[in-house]
């Protein structure tokens, strides 16, 4: 099979090399297309576009596969902590113990904020939006952590990975303190990662919230699940802020603006929306699903559907399991659950659904844990940006350690007005905007 791929244009004919990744799959290599031929591709929303190489993550989204490093996805949820599997991501292979432990004594000694940068937090409405204060207070983080201005080799990109991972979760439990009128809790030396986290969102000044076994290993997976997911709208962003050389903690913040639209990360806010307001209004789920297919309102199955995934997201069938044995275990019952799957059941035996290749995704089931756990709704995205904080640093260093790394800079096809002049204000006779 040729290794080359034919253009004719305009009685010329082109050629363009074939590459072909380690999963074996193949590009057009067309980095020479427009200086030979004048002319650039069209691909709206990227659907066809490589933007990269990269060695971090692979998806196949017809056979529904995901493996971090080449690690299948259900190897990793039974085996490894969400630590463990931000290190793999961040740096390429599995941690040894040595980097465990060192990898943990920088997350615990880096949970705290600096003080100046909790005044922040008394300058935000009680009704910020958390993804609001996420994404302004990582930015922040670049004031008043030096350890981003001097990430240049792995031993220093570690401690900025550390800083930012750890004190992620101090900003998140912060906003959320806020909005409830609650004091700001200082995170615990003496506790795990996933532990501290729910200790800052939930102990008060008179009483230590201790998580159970149960809730610890949800939360766990649940971040583990979210750590990197290839080219997604919020890790291109990722990496188009850092193909400017921007730093760490820039680069992420723009991925939590990103991750932030209901089309993406708020999926997960959006499904709880979509499932309350089919229980408060009444309507049957066969009703729903009419609405659905008859794109009604521009309604949609919320945490149904991916533009890679043509199959079950392999996060999403274990996001299902995990929530029905955390609600069993903690003995809860959520309507939610069953409702969210006699939706899915409806929606996987509709011919619509299946000819669109239509399945749930990771946010269709995650926000049940979530609910289980007792995070609020408006905090589940910030849990997501959490989660994928470790994919967001491993794509910044891999442009970051690119030595041929170029900055992003897409070409387009302009459709505006041609041949324009300038018209004086007393001759300008529009008609009014709105
Ligand atoms: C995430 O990219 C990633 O990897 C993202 C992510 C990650 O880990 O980073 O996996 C996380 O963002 C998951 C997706 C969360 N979003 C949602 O659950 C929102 C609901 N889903 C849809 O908005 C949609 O499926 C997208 C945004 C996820 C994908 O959109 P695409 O690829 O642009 O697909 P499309 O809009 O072109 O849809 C193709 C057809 C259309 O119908 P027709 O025009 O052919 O008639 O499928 C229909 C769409 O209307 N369709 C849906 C649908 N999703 C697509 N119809 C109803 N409900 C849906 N959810």
């Amino acid at each position: 099979m040729s290794n080359a791929a034919r253009i004719e244009l305009d009685g010329k004919s082109y050629e363009f090399p074939v590459v072909e990744g380690t999963e074996h799959e193949k590009a057009i290599d067309i980095s020479k297309l427009r200086a030979q031929t004048g002319h650039i591709t069209l691909d709206d929303g990227y659907g066809n576009t490589g933007s990269c190489a990269s060695s971090i993550t692979y998806i196949d989204g017809d056979a529904g596969i995901l493996r971090y490093r080449g690690i299948p996805i259900e190897d990793l949820a039974g085996k490894c902590s969400f630590v463990e599997v931000a290190w793999l991501i961040i740096f390429g292979r599995l941690p040894t113990l040595a980097d465990r432990d060192r990898f943990t004594d920088l997350l615990t000694e880096s949970s705290r904020l600096d003080e100046n940068m909790k005044k922040h937090f008394d300058g935000f409405p009680t009704y910020a939006p958390p993804m609001a204060i996420l994404s302004a207070m990582i930015n922040t983080l670049s004031a008043h952590n030096e350890e981003v201005w001097e990430a240049h080799d792995d031993k220093s990109i570690e401690i900025a990975a550390a800083v930012l991972m750890s004190k992620v979760r101090t900003i998140a439990a912060a906003a959320y303190k806020s909005s409830i009128g609650e004091p700001l809790v200082y995170p615990r030396y003496d506790l795990k990662y996933v532990e501290n986290f729910l200790h800052m969102m939930f102990s008060v000044p008179y009483r230590n919230y201790e998580p159970s076994e149960t809730v610890t290993k949800a939360l766990n997976l649940f971040f583990l699940l979210h750590a990197d997911h290839e080219q997604n709208c919020s890790t291109s962003t990722v990496r188009m802020v850092a193909s400017s050389k921007a730093n760490m903690f820039a680069s992420c913040s723009a991925g939590v603006c990103a991750l932030w639209g209901p089309l993406h990360g708020g999926a997960n806010v959006a499904v709880i929306d979509m499932l309350q307001e089919i229980q408060e209004s009444g309507i049957s789920v066969k009703e729903y699903v009419r609405k659905v297919k008859d794109k009604e309102d521009g309604v949609k199955l919320m945490g149904f559907g991916h533009r890679v995934y043509r199959n079950f997201d392999p996060r999403s069938k274990i996001l299902k399991q995990a929530a029905e044995e955390l609600l069993t275990e903690m003995n809860i019952s959520d309507p939610m659950l069953d409702l969210s799957q006699e939706l899915a059941d409806a929606a996987l035996n509709d011919d619509y659904f299946i000819e669109r290749k239509l399945y749930p995704n990771v946010d269709y089931y995650s926000g049940v844990i979530l609910r289980a756990i007792g995070i609020p709704l408006n905090m589940f995205t910030v849990m997501f940006a959490i989660g994928r904080m470790p994919g967001w640093i491993a794509n910044w260093k891999e442009i970051h350690d690119d030595p041929q790394g170029r900055i992003y800079r897409p070409r387009q096809v302009y459709t505006g007005p041609v041949n324009q002049t300038w018209v004086p204000k007393e001759e300008r006779t529009y008609p009014p905007l709105y």
